[in-house]
């Protein structure tokens, strides 16, 4: 087998591995086979990555002896809906999927998702796959075991916690990719890094040009870093009760800019670039990190071409939408910022008027309704 790099997510009875490498999804029927899955697999894809993918994962999931149907989902994040995962639900009963049949989702984070949640509830949950073609979904949402939709009133409001079997993460899917959903995903490993391997963030200094090039060995070596820095966090606190909150690093500023913009504005990880730097901007106004780790970041995050400044957006209303973050959480505001390079921690009820302060800076207009 092809297959660079393995990472194991250890836990337990639902431990499995995630694969990295060129040409995996050619060998996709035996690396099911290889670990002990049968019967019918339902793929669930999009237009866009089915017309690409599609067929040559199929013929390797047929030729491994695997009966084969396939459900497509509209291409967007508005699709990411109950409706939709009623579509997966409809194919499974007419194919009669059964316990140990398998749902695989061909795609980005948003296939990735409501495909997990589908098979996270169909029948109480049967055999989940991911094979993740985005930057984002390889180093991120494959990873973990986060399955959800949307609801019209937030963001993955309805999910589940369910571990994939395994994680197929062929390193070619990402040669089609549009470079702004590269450069998204390059968000995810810049934070893996920052809050917990220093040696990852001057790889990713150093090395820009191979990574944007993606130069095999270099990227598929660093989505593999930042794959196992997620894992490791996630074997300590699976159902996200603790340390797990770290990942959130960047999250919450970039949540509200990406709600208050109707999700239409940024790509997520565009988002969360602009997240990290406020959360640092944040940490050394109180004096939590020196003010070169700021620069560092803002470098790091402008290497790639990262976003790192808000415009045309209204401070206040990001603060109400961090106080919308803020309620479902249970109470008080939550940040994780940055203390050195590869460390975090979390400020409980951090200052709003250094918050405010923040916003600011970054190009948010002060002081409007
Ligand atoms: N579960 C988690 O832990 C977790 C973590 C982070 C993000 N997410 C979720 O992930 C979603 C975002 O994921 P995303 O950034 O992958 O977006 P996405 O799934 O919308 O994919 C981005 C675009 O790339 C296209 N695409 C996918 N693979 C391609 C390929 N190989 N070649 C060409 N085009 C391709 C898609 O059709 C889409 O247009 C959000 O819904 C977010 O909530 C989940
Ligand atoms: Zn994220």
């Amino acid at each position: 087998m092809n297959c660079l790099k393995r990472i194991k997510v250890d836990l337990g009875r639902r431990s499995y591995e995630i694969l990295i490498g060129p040409a995996l999804l050619t060998g996709s029927g035996e690396i099911l086979r290889g670990i002990g899955l049968k019967g019918k697999i339902l793929v669930v894809t999009n237009p866009k990555v089915g017309a690409l993918y599609l067929s040559s994962l199929r013929e390797s999931l047929v030729a491994a002896g695997f009966e084969v149907e396939s459900v497509t989902i509209p291409d967007g994040e508005e699709y990411k809906s109950l409706l939709q995962v009623e579509r997966v639900y409809e194919a499974a009963v007419r194919m009669r999927l059964e316990r140990s049949s398998t749902i695989l989702a061909l795609g980005g984070g948003v296939i990735g998702d409501l495909a997990g949640f589908a098979a996270a509830t169909y029948l109480r949950g049967i055999n989940f796959v991911q094979a993740p073609t985005t930057l984002l979904a390889q180093v991120d949402s494959s990873v973990g075991g986060k399955v959800a939709v949307n609801h019209r009133d937030g963001k993955n409001l309805i999910g589940a916690f369910y571990q994939p079997r395994v994680v197929i993460a062929d390193l070619e899917t990402l040669h089609t990719l549009e470079e702004r959903d590269f450069i998204s995903g390059m968000a995810e490993i810049i934070k893996a890094g920052l809050i917990k391997d220093p040696h990852l963030c001057s790889v990713l200094a150093k090395k820009v040009r191979a990574i944007k090039d993606q130069d095999r060995e270099t990227l598929g070596q660093v989505i593999a870093t930042a794959c196992s820095i997620k894992a490791k966090v996630v074997e300590a606190d699976e159902l996200e009760g603790g340390i797990r909150e770290i990942l959130n690093y960047g999250h919450t500023i970039g949540h509200a800019l990406e709600a208050e913009t109707g999700y239409e504005v940024y790509r997520h990880g565009e988002a969360v670039a602009i997240g990290m730097h406020g959360a640092a901007r944040l940490a050394v106004l109180m004096g939590i990190c020196r003010p070169q780790l700021l620069e560092f970041t803002l470098d790091l995050l402008e290497r790639y071409q990262l976003p790192t400044r808000i415009s045309g957006l209204s401070m206040e209303r990001l603060i109400e939408r961090m106080s919308w973050d803020k309620k479902i959480s249970g109470g008080e505001l939550r940040l994780v910022l940055p203390v050195a390079t590869g460390r975090v921690e979390t400020v409980v009820a951090p200052p709003f008027e250094l918050l405010r302060r923040v916003l600011v800076s970054l190009g948010a207009k002060g002081g409007e309704a």
